[in-house]
């Protein structure tokens, strides 16, 4: 995979992120709490878990950090970071998912844990993406800064 077509496959996997992110964010404030709630916040904590495992792998598997890596050895250390922030949101996904799977409407503090914790989660992602997105400029410009030379 060469830069060009990095940015590219990284520009189209955050957009999905992104909006399978505010999906989670929008229900995650709404209100009142009732069973149709708690149902469908367990449906969408599933999919963003889901969806996430599968785009850290595919960050991690498909080529785009060790692209990253290969353009720019000396980003090595902020490409372990992420790697070690996939591991870190997995775990606490996985344990999100686990207690929102169990709750009830009338369980007011686990919902409101949960809700803390998405907050925590949606915050610590995006911060995660903005690095991954700094990364990848990086390592275009670059390329545009090397073509000629
Ligand atoms: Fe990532
Ligand atoms: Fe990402």
């Amino acid at each position: 995979m060469d830069a060009q077509e990095m940015a590219r496959v990284m520009r189209e996997e955050h957009e999905q992120v992104r909006s399978i992110a505010e999906e989670l964010r929008r229900h995650t404030a709404d209100a009142p709490i009732t069973a149709e709630w708690v149902a469908e916040f367990g449906r969408q904590v599933r999919q963003f878990r889901d969806h996430l495992r599968s785009h850290f792998a595919l960050e991690e598997q498909g080529g785009y950090l060790t692209c990253v890596v290969e353009e720019r050895p000396q980003l090595a250390d902020d490409v372990e970071t992420l790697k070690r922030q996939h591991e870190e949101m997995n775990l606490r996904l996985d344990a999100l998912a686990h207690e929102a799977g169990a709750l009830t409407p009338e369980n007011d503090p686990a919902v409101a844990r949960c809700r803390t914790e998405v907050g925590a989660l949606l915050a610590a992602l995006a911060e995660h993406e903005a690095l991954e997105d700094h990364l990848v400029l990086t390592v275009l410009n670059e390329d545009v800064g090397t073509i000629g030379h």
